[in-house]
């Protein structure tokens, strides 16, 4: 037992050795010790010491594709990739000193489907390997997806395994070789951005919609007008922009039109957003007939006919713009004082005999017969589902917002649900930690498969109260990151104790500040200060 005891305590002093120095160790940028690719695929197997250089023409092969790329998705979204992988660096090395065996010469990617439309469910898998050094052969990665949109992604990934080595000064993909099979856990993965309470430029949301995809996010949801502004164009009624907060703080119909392509052209569908009968009083400021009255401004005035018209209007202009298959209609929120103290409208409601709430009811039902009209299927916030869940059209997902269990509720009521519970994905909320973030579990009590299949995924929502161009990315990142791999990541690869992947997301922070990205250190709240001198990696 004496040389048992003895080697056990020898081996005991090792291994508090070697943990004592692994954690006393500085932080470290690279692959090393584990993956830390943001958010994490379905299964990544890797090599241990062998790595390969990036070629100075690596360059993209489609040979074997049935996408043509006709709109030059594919090449473009190429193109980025190697912004991105040369970005943090100058890459000054001759490479030409290299054995062409050590180096990555390419990417081959071979997409299946020759459609390059970007709808809700589009298949956003893929496989991607890059070999390791095989001497006689020039190695190239290899991606392969269904469709343009799981290249994209599986573009991002590779991106990832890049980093920039110090010693021979060029990027290298170290631990080769890779193998990496990837998918969405969920098909709707969202961002709200709110450009009511303030305005966001163009170019701020072009940046943003970059950022998303990074983080594999696939929806920007934009809530475009409400109480306080009305900043787009519409055709159909042109005065509705007169209720934009000034001239400049507005958006063409060309703007709206770019931004959608600028964002599918990265694989995020735009869900536009109208949000009535509340929160519209600025439709009024061009078109006061939609008030009840001049002192009583919302909601929406549900006796005039012209109401409907406007709404009819917008969402044909709409149609013509959003492709996305849903439109949202909003319908929270809904304070109907001012129904009930307006003459007119109290003499309508009881020639009708309606109750304000049958009023309520009557107006979002009839914006959703509306909206169908267009070609759209619905999203409406989680109250129309609270107070008259069984008259929604079938073709509803509710969104909920107030708190949890709530998609529990609606699966189980047979319709679709998009998950936002404010307590842990709101981003306006500062004091909400990125922990919190990671921990909302949107299947949480819902155990029939069939059910769970109703939940189409979540939402991180970037509400505009406080803030606009200055500060939008340091209040969305890096907590929408871990929203992103809660949505991404299947259930059994995500962390159980979010601690567990603090240094994961905090190289993939890092990594978005190298792209020129805002994101806020990791600890501490939301967009809050770095707490002192130290490396980004440890922030
Ligand atoms: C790079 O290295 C190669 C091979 O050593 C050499 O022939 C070439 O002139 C070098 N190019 C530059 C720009 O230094
Ligand atoms: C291309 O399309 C053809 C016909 O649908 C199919 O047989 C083939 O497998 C596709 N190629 C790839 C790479 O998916
Ligand atoms: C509802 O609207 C009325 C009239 O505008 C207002 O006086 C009241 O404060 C509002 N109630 C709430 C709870 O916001």
């Amino acid at each position: 037992m004496a040389p048992h005891s003895h080697s056990s305590a020898i081996l005991l002093l090792l291994l508090f050795f070697y943990f004592s120095v692994s954690f006393a160790a500085p932080p470290s940028n690279e692959i090393a010790g584990g993956v830390r690719i943001w958010p994490l695929p379905v299964s990544v197997t890797h090599g241990g010491h062998h790595r390969l250089y990036v070629a100075k023409d690596f360059h993209l092969i489609t040979q074997g594709s049935n996408f043509s790329d006709a709109s030059r998705i594919l090449e473009d979204g190429f193109s980025r990739l190697l912004d991105l992988v040369r970005v943090a660096h100058v890459v000054d090395a001759n490479l030409s000193r290299f054995a062409s065996s050590s180096l990555l010469h390419g990417i081959h990617i071979v997409v299946s489907s020759p459609s390059d439309e970007l709808q809700y469910g589009v298949d956003e898998s893929y496989r991607l390997s890059v070999p390791g050094p095989a001497p006689g052969k020039p190695a190239y990665a290899y991606l392969q997806a269904r469709t343009v949109y799981g290249a994209l992604h599986g573009l991002q990934t590779f991106s990832q395994l890049c980093s920039f080595n110090f010693e021979s000064r060029v990027i290298e993909v170290r631990m080769v070789p890779w193998n990496i099979i990837d998918q969405p856990r969920f098909s709707y993965r969202g961002l709200l951005i709110d450009t009511s309470r303030h305005y966001q430029p163009l170019a701020v949301i072009k940046k943003v919609i970059d950022s998303m995809a990074y983080a594999k996010l696939n929806v920007l949801h934009w809530h475009i007008v409400d109480t306080q502004s009305f900043p787009l164009e519409m055709p159909s009624f042109p005065n509705l922009w007169f209720g934009a907060y000034s001239k400049q703080e507005r958006y063409t119909i060309a703007d709206a039109t770019e931004i959608v392509r600028y964002a599918q052209r990265r694989g995020v569908s735009v869900l536009a957003e109208v949000d009535v009968p509340g929160h519209a009083l600025s439709w009024g400021v061009g078109y006061p007939a939609l008030w009840p009255s001049k002192d009583c401004q919302q909601p929406l005035d549900v006796s005039n006919e012209f109401t409907f018209q406007v709404i009819d209007g917008i969402l044909s202009d709409f149609s013509k713009i959003f492709k996305y298959r849903f439109v949202h209609l909003g319908g929270d929120e809904v304070n109907t004082t001012c129904w009930t103290v307006t003459p007119h409208i109290k003499n309508w409601l009881r020639k009708k005999g309606m109750k304000e709430s049958d009023a309520y009811k009557y107006f979002v039902l009839r914006a959703q017969k509306i909206a169908l009209s267009h070609g759209y299927e619905l999203v409406n916030w989680e109250e129309t589902f609270n107070d008259f869940g069984s008259e929604l059209s079938r073709k509803t997902v509710v969104h909920n917002w107030l708190g949890t269990g709530v998609a529990q509720k609606v699966v189980a009521a047979g319709l679709r649900c998009i998950v936002s519970n404010q307590d842990s994905w709101y981003l306006d909320h500062i004091d909400t930690s990125w922990e919190k973030f990671y921990a909302n579990e949107p299947l949480q009590n819902i155990k029939n498969p069939r059910q769970q299949k109703l939940v189409i995924g979540g939402e991180v929502c970037m509400w505009g109260e406080v803030v606009d161009a200055s500060n939008i990315e340091q209040t969305i990142w890096p907590r929408a990151a871990a929203a992103a791999e809660r949505l991404w990541t299947q259930y059994d690869n995500l962390a159980k104790d979010p601690r567990q992947v603090f240094a994961r997301l905090a190289h993939f922070r890092c990594l978005l500040n190298q792209r020129g990205i805002d994101a806020a250190p990791v600890s501490g709240l939301g967009r809050s200060d770095p707490w002192g001198p130290g490396s980004c990696f440890v922030q």
